[in-house]
């Protein structure tokens, strides 16, 4: 089934990042071919099949179509929406695939669960597309951290910082904005965050209590007499910065793009006065919250907060406190400075950017998977299923403890151990 020049890939679901991957693999001359695709949405089904001359017969509208045939690759890259990983992951793994799995593995505990056993026990390569560990940056941290650059860690402060413009795009009117349709908003966004600093520790979490809620992008901060759209002559649109019609409406806009709106300019302003993409960020059906804060405890006493906000820019960073010194690392910006206590001199470091998606980290993910597909070895990924329970089962934790107000356990029982390599 193997291309003769690498491998065979499927694509569950032609959307954003399913697009992208398609063009990675196109970009990548050992990564192979992808010979069938799945998406209900025809033109994106089809911008994927003309990429790879991907025939009609090896097209489909649905996952269930393709996955009720024989494997027909030797890869599923499954980016469907988070509420439809579970089905198709399991249904896939049965069918004897390998599998890049978008993050959140799934949306409820008992699905992840049932995920990462049937990759047990199809015993072929998956990796959840958990891409901050494959960041650069984020590498050079453990790195530090392994090598005892800092001494023995014991807390940590982790910060994402979404973007305004990004929080209204994804989490009020778009995919993520209501939980009924995708998932809680430390599970969409922060499963990632959760997942690197228990990495970078490479210890298990035991314990959580999290703060947040929805509070900015509501009725409460509408103003005075704002449209239910943006396109409605709303009185406050010349001033907002959430118009609809400055963020969507330019030419330039790769919010536009993102939301996969027409390059039309008259098209694209009928799908404002129809689509989310053109509602008040104050009156829509989000409900996600906007800031939220996560305290954890790890074994060994270690303690760490990760905060998610809406309300700030310039991407995440992260600081680790040690017994000899400490570091902060700001990703987006490819820097970690570090301070050993004594001299206190400081070092900073400044790691060589990577291109593409995530600082380079989803072309990193794609070839860690390239590599333990050749390799035939399911613990060649950074991000196994069992690795990826592991922090699932934290997130799922905070975000009862955020809603019933207190301190929660993460399973004692917990199968998994955080590798510390
Ligand atoms: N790793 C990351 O950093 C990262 C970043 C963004 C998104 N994601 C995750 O990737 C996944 C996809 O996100 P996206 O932004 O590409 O979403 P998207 O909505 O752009 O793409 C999902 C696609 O699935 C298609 N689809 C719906 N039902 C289908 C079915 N029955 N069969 C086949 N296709 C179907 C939709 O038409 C759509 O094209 C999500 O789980 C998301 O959380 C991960």
């Amino acid at each position: 089934m193997s291309s003769a020049d690498g491998f065979t890939f499927a694509i569950l679901g032609a959307g954003g990042r399913g697009d992208y991957f398609s063009q990675l693999i196109e970009r990548n001359p050992r990564a192979g071919q992808v010979v069938a695709v799945a998406d209900p949405d025809l033109a994106r089904r089809k911008t994927i099949a003309d990429r790879h001359s991907i025939p009609e017969s090896m097209q489909f509208e649905k996952w269930e179509d393709l996955l009720a045939r024989p494997r027909l690759a030797d890869c599923v890259i499954n980016t469907l929406m988070d509420r439809l990983h579970a089905p198709s992951a399991v249904k896939a793994l049965g069918l004897g695939y390998h599998m890049l799995l978008e993050k959140p593995m799934a949306t409820s505990l008992e699905e992840c669960i049932a995920i990462e056993r049937a990759a047990r026990e199809a015993k072929t390569v998956v990796s959840v597309c958990h891409s901050m560990r494959y960041h650069v940056t984020y590498a050079e941290v453990k790195r530090l951290i392994l090598a005892g650059a800092i001494g023995d860690v014991m807390s940590f402060d982790q910060l994402e910082p979404v973007d305004p413009i990004h929080q209204s795009h994804s989490f009020v009117r778009g995919n993520w904005a209501n939980e009924s349709r995708s998932t809680f908003m430390l599970m969409a966004k922060s499963c990632h965050d959760i997942d690197i600093v228990s990495y970078l520790l490479g210890k298990r979490c035991l314990r959580v209590s999290s703060f947040g809620s929805l509070t900015y992008f509501t009725e409460k901060y509408k103003p005075p007499g704002a449209t239910l759209r943006c396109t409605d002559g709303c009185p406050a649109e010349p001033t907002c910065m959430y118009s609809a019609l400055k963020i969507y409406y330019p030419d330039d806009s790769g919010w536009s793009s993102h939301a996969k709106l027409s390059k039309d300019r008259a098209v694209r302003l009928e799908q404002l006065k129809t689509t989310p993409w053109g509602k008040c960020v104050y009156q829509t059906d989000n409900d996600v919250v906007d800031h939220q804060v996560v305290a954890m405890e790890y074994e060994g006493g270690v303690t760490g907060t990760f905060t998610m906000t809406a309300f700030a820019t310039e991407g995440r960073y992260v600081r680790v406190h040690g017994t000899q010194g400490w570091l902060r690392a700001s990703i987006d910006k490819n820097e970690i400075e570090v301070v050993r206590f004594g001299d206190y001199a400081k070092q900073l470091i400044k790691i060589p950017p990577q291109s593409g998606g995530h600082g380079g980290a989803d072309e990193n993910v794609l070839d860690n998977l390239l590599h333990a597909m050749r390799m035939k070895d399911p613990n060649a990924v950074l991000t196994s299923p069992t690795e990826s329970l592991a922090t699932h089962r934290v997130v799922f934790a905070a975000e009862r403890a955020r809603r019933e107000g207190r301190v929660v356990d993460v399973n004692p029982n917990d199968e998994t151990r955080m590798a510390n390599q």
